[in-house]
């Protein structure tokens, strides 16, 4: 029995591969990533000497080279976790969004359906497509509306959002079309280890470090569900054992915070661990032209997977935040590894007009 994962060297996916395979007993992971900026093989270094572990540098476009994995491999679950995943990008390029998000989900949802078809009896059965996905499909919310559940209307507002939402509606189709037993798990902001440091808490920590500013977009009142990486491993765990084919469940932390009290958490952080004699961390917080079309605030209901499932987070805000900080200030090898003349050159897209 093998599982092939796609995006397994990025953010999540590189997470999630590591806690599968830190049980001796779990099952091997083919782990198919195209090694895009977001990629690093890095993120599984521990696995450098784990047959359990079969890492294949390729694309999710490439039709070939999925039949191909999945006839030598025969897995029993495709976790689908490859896409373009940051909204900034997504505004300056959607291009490369369409592409993965989009079309690559359709190449991927065909070579599996190839695949599931030629399968007998029980395989057949147990086979699931499990689709990681996002909370912003959903929109945007205004302050004191109820939170996310599965039902909420698709209200994309980014070309990010969009593609997702887009990948989402084709996954829900395969199902209801051609049976494919699907999963999809609509996932709030994540934080944790090996998060790229484009993303809001990783950018922060990192820029707070090397006593660079701290962009808050516009007021810095924009309200994100944060959900510690860990936690979102272990729903998708859950989910994939025991989820219904054809079902949505929506992951999140119960953890409303807005984007000026992370940025704060993490300065205060920052201060106790590794105090900067120039001067608090907060200091160096600066307010910046905002996000076009920026959502002002996302939360999730995750009453269904509690309830049907019996899945919660573990971790709160206070005890996942120290961790990740703590995690970059004992990775500080990690971290110079991706600032490259890449991430150089995309901080200077960036931010540089703002
Ligand atoms: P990421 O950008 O860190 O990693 C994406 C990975 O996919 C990278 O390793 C990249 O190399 C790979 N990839 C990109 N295009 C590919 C292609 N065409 N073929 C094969 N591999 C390709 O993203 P992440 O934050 O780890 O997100 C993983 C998934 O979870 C995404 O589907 C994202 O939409 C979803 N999600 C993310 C969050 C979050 O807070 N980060 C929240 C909810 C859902
Ligand atoms: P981000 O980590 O990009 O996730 P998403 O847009 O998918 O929610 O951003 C989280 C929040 O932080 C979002 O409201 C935008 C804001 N943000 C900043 O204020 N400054 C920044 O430099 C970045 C990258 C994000």
């Amino acid at each position: 029995m093998t599982l092939l994962v796609t995006g397994g060297a990025g953010f999540i996916g590189s997470n999630f591969v590591l806690d599968w395979l830190a049980d001796p007993a779990a099952e091997p992971i083919v782990n198919l990533d195209a090694l895009t900026y977001a990629g690093n093989r890095q993120n599984l270094a521990a696995l450098a000497r784990d047959a359990r572990h079969v890492f294949v540098h390729g694309d999710i476009t490439d039709r070939a080279l999925l039949d191909r994995l999945l006839a030598e491999h025969r897995p029993r679950a495709v976790l689908h976790f490859a896409a373009e995943s940051h909204v900034d990008r997504s505004i300056h390029g959607p291009g490369a969004f369409i592409r993965t998000n989009v079309e690559g989900t359709s190449t991927l949802l065909e070579a599996a359906r190839a695949h599931w078809s030629g399968l007998d009896g029980n395989a057949r059965a147990a086979f699931r497509f499990h689709h990681v996905s996002t909370d912003e499909v959903y929109g945007s919310l205004s302050p004191d509306a109820p939170a996310f559940t599965e039902t909420h209307p698709y209200e994309p507002n980014s070309p990010y959002s969009a593609s997702k939402a887009a990948s989402d509606h084709l996954v829900r189709a395969w199902h209801h079309t051609y049976g494919l037993p699907v999963l999809t798990t609509n996932c709030s902001n994540n934080y944790g280890p090996y998060h790229f440091p484009e993303k809001l808490i990783p950018l922060m920590i990192v820029n707070a470090l090397a006593g660079k500013p701290l962009p808050l977009y516009g007021d810095g009142l924009q309200v994100r569900d944060w959900l510690y990486v860990g936690d979102h491993c272990s729903a998708i765990r859950t989910v994939l054992a025991r989820g219904r084919p054809g079902e949505v469940y929506n992951v999140g932390g119960w953890n409303e915070k807005t984007n000026r009290e992370i940025v704060h958490t993490v300065c205060a952080l920052l201060d106790e661990l590794r105090p900067d004699p120039a001067g608090p961390h907060a200091r160096l917080i600066t307010h910046v032209k905002d996000r076009p079309g920026h959502d002002r605030r996302y939360a999730i209901d995750a009453r269904k997977i509690e309830r049907e499932l019996g899945w919660r987070p573990a971790e709160t805000f206070d005890t996942g935040i120290r961790k990740t900080v703590q995690w970059y200030l004992d990775h500080a090898d990690w971290v110079a590894g991706v600032q490259s003349g890449s991430y150089r050159d995309w901080v200077a897209t960036n931010y540089a007009a703002r």
